[in-house]
């Protein structure tokens, strides 16, 4: 399948881009839901406002679509300076990282996205500049080859990450502040809904925002990008105003089903069902199956197929739960192997 046709892809497409753009909360106010981060950033900036300095540096991290890079934007805003933004895949070379940070000015927001894809090099000039704000930096080759050091001035590196668990652990242990963002409720998404409907200008009625919501599987970026796939089916269907009808019959349209699965959260829990009686099934066994790579499985299929309880893990691999196949309407398998028993 091509990533664009997959809708539940949390990705962002070049549309997205200018979306998100416009939908971006600027505000730790606007900002909805992840009160705990929330509230501890507010404290964090604050006391470092007072005393004047930049602020510790913030990992985030959480599946794609959670607002992470949002939560980047606001940070610099409410300290008031400016952000620079650059990717892991990006720096290629030491030097690249080099010259990033020899433009920052005093506490400044250095956003590194996806920043366990940092190659080493460029992770050893990191640690000495978030640690120490100094830049080493070597001059020449071979037997003349000296290193000079530089000052930098005190910044803020925020990085952001899917998985913590890909970070070297020198580099995770160089963050103060480490924030897990978490899926948002339904409640949440309908805020999120209802907000974007307000500045795209779309109707919306209270039981559309629900339906949208309850799909959304937890993620701001979808509940965003449903939100403007549905106002063309009630553009064209209905008298415009999205409702609880139009939105259920839009994503349904869209393969989106009630419990907003899409054709790959199905394939992935159908094969597991199918042709491995349930699990459990490793990771790369699951991918070669399902033509989906094994990091989309494990970033966005995951985290959410195990919080509405149809996925678990086990050290033996991944399994299909007893509520994955009544979602399916298929009979649970008894087994006796206790693959069950064994989660983690
Ligand atoms: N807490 C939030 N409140 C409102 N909208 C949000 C929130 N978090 C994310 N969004 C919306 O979701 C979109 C995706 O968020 P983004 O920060 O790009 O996610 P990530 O960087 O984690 O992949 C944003 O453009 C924004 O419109
Ligand atoms: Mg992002």
């Amino acid at each position: 399948m091509f990533e664009d046709e997959r809708l539940v892809v949390t990705s962002m497409s070049e549309e997205d881009a200018e979306l998100e753009y416009n939908l971006r909360p600027r505000t730790l106010e606007e900002y909805i839901g992840q009160k705990n981060v929330k509230e501890n950033l507010r404290i964090f900036m604050e006391a470092a406002k007072m005393r004047q300095e930049a602020l510790d540096h913030v990992l985030l991290y959480g599946p794609p679509g959670l607002g992470k890079t949002t939560l980047a934007g606001i940070i610099a805003a409410e300290m008031g300076v400016n952000i620079r933004i650059t990717s892991g895949p990006a720096i290629e070379r030491a030097g690249d990282l080099a010259s990033n940070l020899t433009n920052l000015n005093p506490r400044e927001v250095l956003f590194i996205d996806e920043i366990h894809r940092l190659n080493s090099a460029v992770e050893e000039i990191l640690y000495p500049a978030m640690e120490d704000f100094v830049l080493d930096i070597m001059l020449g080759k071979g037997p003349s080859a000296r290193s000079i050091r530089l000052d930098l001035p005190r910044f803020t590196l925020v990085g952001a990450t899917t998985r913590a668990g890909m970070l070297t652990g020198p580099l995770r242990d160089r963050f103060g502040i480490v924030f897990r963002l978490e899926l948002y409720t339904v409640d949440e998404l309908k805020q999120i809904v209802k907000r974007a409907a307000r500045i795209l200008d779309v109707k919306v009625d209270e039981g559309g925002a629900t339906e949208i919501a309850r799909r959304s599987r937890g993620t701001p970026r979808l509940a965003n990008r449903y939100l403007k796939r549905v106002r063309d089916f009630a553009q064209v269907m209905a008298d415009g105003v999205v409702t609880r009808e139009i939105a259920a019959e839009g994503l349904n349209r869209l393969g989106v089903d009630v419990l907003g699965l899409d054709s790959v959260d199905q394939n992935i829990l159908r094969t597991i069902i199918d042709k491995f009686g349930g699990g459990p099934v490793g990771l790369d066994t699951l991918s070669a199956a399902t033509g989906e790579e094994s990091g989309t499985i494990e970033d966005v299929c995951e985290p959410f197929l195990m919080q509405i309880g149809f996925m678990s893990r086990t050290p033996r691999g991944r399994i299909a739960t007893r509520l994955a196949y009544e979602h399916f309407g298929l009979p649970y398998p008894e087994r006796n192997d206790g693959a069950q028993m064994k989660l983690v």
